[in-house]
Order: structure tokens, then sequence, then C-alpha cells
């Protein structure tokens, strides 16, 4: 075995002895498909917080590659740039395998995934299912073309399309499973339009806080119930549902007490973060603080807080927490989704929320 085919192996056991890949399909696609041939050179971060870009021959090259890391390979919807926000990627192994696995696919169907990137994750699915059942499509004309080629030199022919994946791709609808490895604020109408009746929509939700990963099923009018899957997920958003930033402001502000950690509300691992996301929809959060572009913003100091703006986020937080433990404590996988006519919504219980 060349050094190639040993990391991939080791990567492939690293996914299996974790428990995120059971299905022999998914093992063996992750033994067999070179990620090295979609990532001739990409970005990584430093500890100095800049990027540095790693091209095939580098020393640490293929370890690179074959960690379990997702891979920036563009920034700011521009080939030519070596910084900035990065908008497309080979996304973490772990996180590709679990969303492959909740697409619960059988062979003989197909799958539309949104976001080629760099068309290691359309190599899976063709590994899997045969290049025939297998369309990918991304909105950059570049990178498309470029996972296009890749895929080619490597014996990989899905349907691989240049155009905006949230209008789906019509032409080979309907489609048994949609896969979106880019996130939503909100479902597109067209995934569960294009998705077979009892087919699944697999996604991950684009929220600040409370991001997560959701399989709906359709029921093939573009309507569709689904749950909020365990596995936590976040993936860079779709082109048009990226957030404009918002920071913490300056100005009058009130100062209070509080005894709620800022990491209870905003890290992924805390039981309540979900549930917070419901209470505090569209802010987003730094090191320290809170802010949400209505100009409401939080900084919190570890005893005190400071609130400033029209709204406080910090008292909406605190009477959430105290909602939560009423409710008996939901995580994340005790909520649902859905989509109807009439709006989408997480749902608990009686409760719902509009996405
Ligand atoms: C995390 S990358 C996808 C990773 C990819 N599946 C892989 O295996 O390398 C996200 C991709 O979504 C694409 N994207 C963003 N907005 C899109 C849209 N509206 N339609 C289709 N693709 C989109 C980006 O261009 C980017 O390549």
């Amino acid at each position: 075995m060349d050094d190639a085919g040993a990391l991939r192996a080791e990567l492939a056991d690293h996914l299996l002895g974790d428990g995120v890949l059971h299905e022999s399909r998914w093992l063996k696609a992750f033994r067999a498909v070179p990620r090295h041939e979609f990532l001739p050179h990409f970005y990584r971060l430093v500890p100095s917080g800049d990027w540095e870009r790693v091209t095939s021959g580098d020393p640490g090259w293929l370890e690179l590659v074959y960690a379990d890391d997702a891979r920036v390979t563009q920034f700011d919807g521009d080939d030519t740039v070596t910084g900035g926000t990065p908008t497309s990627s080979s996304s973490m192994p772990t996180i590709m395998a679990i969303m492959l696995e909740a697409l619960e696919v059988h062979t003989g169907q197909t799958v539309l995934e949104v976001g080629t990137g760099t068309g290691y994750n359309a190599a899976l699915l063709c590994h899997a299912l045969g290049s025939d059942r297998v369309t990918t499509i991304d909105v950059d004309p570049d990178v498309s073309q470029r996972a296009r080629e890749r895929l080619h030199d490597n014996g990989f022919f899905p349907a691989c399309v240049n155009g905006d994946g949230a209008l789906g791709h019509p032409e080979r609808a309907p489609y048994d499973r949609v896969l979106a490895t880019c996130s939503v604020s909100t479902i597109p109408p067209a995934w569960l339009e294009q998705t077979r009746p009892g087919g699944l929509v697999v996604t991950t939700l684009h929220r600040p806080i409370g991001a997560g990963l959701v399989r709906i099923t359709s029921n093939g009018d573009g309507t569709g119930e689904g749950l909020v899957l365990v596995e936590d997920g976040r993936f860079m958003p779709l082109r048009a549902h990226a957030r404009p930033p918002a920071v913490a402001g300056e100005g009058e502000f009130e100062r209070g007490r509080t005894t709620l950690p800022l990491a209870t509300v905003i890290d992924p691992a805390s039981p309540f973060e979900f549930f917070a996301g419901t209470a505090l929809p569209g802010v987003v959060a730094g090191r320290d603080w809170l802010a949400h572009q209505d100009g409401s913003w939080v900084h919190h100091h570890g005893s005190h807080v400071d609130q400033g703006g029209p709204r406080r986020l910090w008292d909406v937080a605190e009477q959430a927490v105290e909602r939560w433990r009423e409710l008996g404590e939901p995580r994340r996988q005790d909520f649902g989704v859905r989509v109807g006519p009439d709006g989408q919504f997480l749902t608990l219980g009686d409760l719902h929320w509009h996405l």
C-alpha cells in the first residue's frame, strides 16, 4: 500500500473507531477515494491567525490531507485571494461521514448534492452508489469546473452542474435524497419539491447559536417533517444565506450581575445552546459578547454583564434558561422540523419557532 493508501485506511479506521461510520458502503468509499486528488492545495489556519497555503509536495501535505479536518480552498468567492471568509472547502471527514450515514441511502437511489466544493464528497457518493445516481451542483463556476475535472480524472462521472443549488436541479429530479454540504437559514422550497414522497433532505441549519443537522422526510408536495439529529453540524452557508456581521457596540449600557456563564448559552457542547438559539434568533456571539443587527449587545465579564441597544439580550437568555428547565431541559435531538404551507418551524411538543 502506498503512503496515501495507508493514511486513507487510517482515516477510515479513525471514523469507524469513533463510531461515526457504520455502513460498509461508506467505510469502503472512505478507504478507496483519494482525498489528496481533490486537495492539491488548500489553506490552513496557523497559530498566528494567518492562513498558510499548503501545496502537494510540501512537507506534511499528505498527512494534512488525511487528517480529520476541514481544508479551506477558497476565500470570499475569489480564487486569487489567500485570506478572508472561507467560501469553499473540503469539509471535516467526521461531519461528512455523519451526513452520508444520515442519508440512509439504498442501492439504486439518486442523490442531489448541493455544494460540490472540491468534489471529494461527490466522489464518495459516486463510489457508493454509481456515478449515474449522483448529481452535484455548485454556484461557483471555477469551483464547479475544477471539481468536474478532478472527478473525471479519478474515474467519477456524476452530473456536475454549475448553478444556484437553492433552486435544486429540476432537470434530473425527482431525487431520493438531497444532501446539502453548505448550511441554510431556511429550507429552500425546491429541495423538498424535487424529492420523491418519502425521500429525505439532509442539511445543516445556519444559525449562529443553535445550529444543527436536520433530516426531513418529503411529503412530495414541497412540505415535509423531520428531526434535528443528535450530532451537531456547522457548515459554511449557502452564499445567499450568509449573514451580515453584527458586533457588540459602544455607547450607553446597563450593568447587572449574572451567574449564567456565556459558554452555557453559546457553546455547541452546552445542552442549553440549541434552545438558546430559539430565544436569540439572529444573535451572533464572540468570545465575550453577543450582538444583534438591531443594535442590541451584551458584554459578558464573568460575574456581571453590560447590555446596550434596544433589547436586553442577556435578560432574554436568562429567561430562556428558566423556561428550558421548566420544559425538562430538552436537547437538540428532542426538536422536530416542519416545513408546511404555513411556514418553516422548529418544533418541541406543542411549541414551535419560525426558522
Ligand atoms: C463546504 S463546501 C462543500 C464541500 C464539498 N462537498 C466537498 O466535498 O469538498 C461548500 C460549497 O457550497 C458552495 N455553495 C455556496 N452557495 C451555494 C449555492 N447557492 N448553490 C450551490 N453551491 C453553493 C460553495 O461554493 C462551496 O464550494
